[in-house]
């Protein structure tokens, strides 16, 4: 028998004081009620890594709807209920806390979302994704701080391994594929020797997977601090070509993804970059196939789009001596990240010089004149102001006019 551990020590140093405080709070209620609650999931494996974490699961053995309502009620929070799932968000202005009855779960097809109903705190921890994810810390007065470690969880921590409770994990739900490979890479771990086949077997499992999800997996995976590593892996396993088979997990990607880093700091890229980046060796096929798959939104498909067409225009973009306004018609009209993208795939000098050039000048370039000036020099409204107004700006791009009198000078010669 391992050691009992008791974890209330560490939860204090480690949380946010008002946190812990409403984390008492409710396991006071739950006990009043006759409920025992748990602290569950990702946050008990962070506390005992010794790692950041804010984002509080709790598992209580009874109804989470009330006891979350309870909670709201008590410290002015405010709830939001999801009833399919039996689960309910508590949320102040700096916190938020996730109420959940504990469940089993049982897939009616791999890949479909679990039909769920209430179950045992054994069934609760059975039915997650890995062992280091599948403990639970007591949160009721009395056994506050007690760990509960039903699978192994701890030994697994210490070993540095990422192991599924049950063989048929990855078929019921193979976004655990790609979260198995983020864990693995976040914390440096390894895939325990059996997941790994099972990964293997059910890798085609992914197919089962709705565009939405495993486009949430991929943001996930993209707000991580160094995702190149899961592509590297992914890539390794044949996981990423199971999405979009032009897709590659390189050194090169490495580098881009660093390189974005740097020109974004002290933020992190936007993910419209990293995605560009990482779908730069598609071609326009498969870029269209991978929004598809995915079902990217709009603006997020049209950086992939420009990024692909940008890839025509990048010999142009070598020339050294480019008119500001040709450099301004090439790249008109393409969202900023995949310029950027672009630029950072490019090793010309002079590309990456003219996208700069473009990004922090040219484009905001705008003449002096406004429609409404055009019109009280004589002009009639329609679409020749906009012809007006564009040969106007091609001039000041190219330091033709650079002030309001020599703008009107220049129409009126227009106008003759
Ligand atoms: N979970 C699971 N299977 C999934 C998704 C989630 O079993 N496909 C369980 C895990 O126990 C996980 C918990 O639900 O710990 C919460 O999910 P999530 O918030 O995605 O994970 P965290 O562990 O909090 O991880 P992260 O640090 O990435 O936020």
């Amino acid at each position: 028998m391992p050691e009992p551990v008791n974890l209330a020590s560490k939860i204090n140093q480690r949380l946010p004081t008002e946190l812990v405080r409403l984390m008492e709070a409710i396991g006071a209620i739950a006990a009043h009620q006759g409920r025992q609650l748990y602290l569950v999931g990702g946050a008990v494996r962070d506390l005992l890594l010794e790692q950041e974490t804010f984002d509080l699961d709790l598992v209580v053995d009874g109804d989470a709807i009330s006891l979350a309502q309870l909670l709201a009620n008590s410290t002015g929070g405010k709830l939001v209920v999801h009833t399919r799932f039996r689960t309910a968000n508590v949320h102040w202005n700096e916190w938020s806390i996730d109420v959940t009855t504990a469940r089993s779960e049982t897939y009616d097809r791999p890949g479909a979302l679990p039909q769920v109903k209430p179950g045992s705190l054994s069934d609760d921890l059975f039915r997650r994704d890995f062992t280091i994810n599948a403990m639970a810390i007591q949160l009721s007065p009395g056994l506050y701080g007690d760990l509960i470690d039903l699978y192994g969880g701890q030994e697994d921590l210490k070993r540095g391994l990422i192991r599924i409770l049950h063989e048929q994990s990855f078929t019921d739900d193979a976004t655990r594929i790609w979260r198995a490979l983020r864990y693995e890479q976040r914390f440096g771990f390894t895939l325990d020797m059996e997941t790994l086949e099972l990964l293997k077997r059910d890798i085609v499992m992914l197919d089962t997977i709705s565009g939405d999800r495993i486009r949430h997996e991929l943001e996930l995976v993209l707000k991580e601090a160094y995702p190149e590593k899961f592509f590297l892996r992914a890539d390794q396993l044949q996981v990423l070509p199971q999405i979009q088979p032009g897709l590659k997990g390189n050194d090169v990607l490495s580098v881009r993804f660093e390189q974005a880093r740097q020109v974004s700091s002290p933020n992190p890229p936007p993910t419209g970059l990293y995605l560009a980046l990482l779908a730069y060796p598609l071609t326009g096929e498969q870029v269209e196939q991978l929004i598809e798959r995915i079902r990217l939104p709009r603006p997020l498909a049209q950086t992939l789009r420009d990024t692909c067409e940008l890839k025509t225009e990048v010999t142009a973009l070598g020339a050294a001596d480019l008119r500001p306004s040709h450099l301004y018609s090439i790249l008109r009209g393409y969202t900023p990240a995949a310029l950027m993208a672009t630029s950072l795939a490019s090793d010309s000098p002079t590309v990456n010089r003219n996208i700069h050039r473009y990004l922090t000048k040219l484009r905001y370039v705008r003449p002096t004149l406004t429609g409404e000036d055009l019109k009280k020099m004589g002009l009639t409204p329609g679409p020749r102001i906009s012809e007006i107004l564009n040969r106007l700006r091609t001039a000041k791009l190219d330091g033709e006019v650079t002030d309001r009198r020599e703008e009107e000078k220049l129409v009126r010669q227009w106008l003759r």
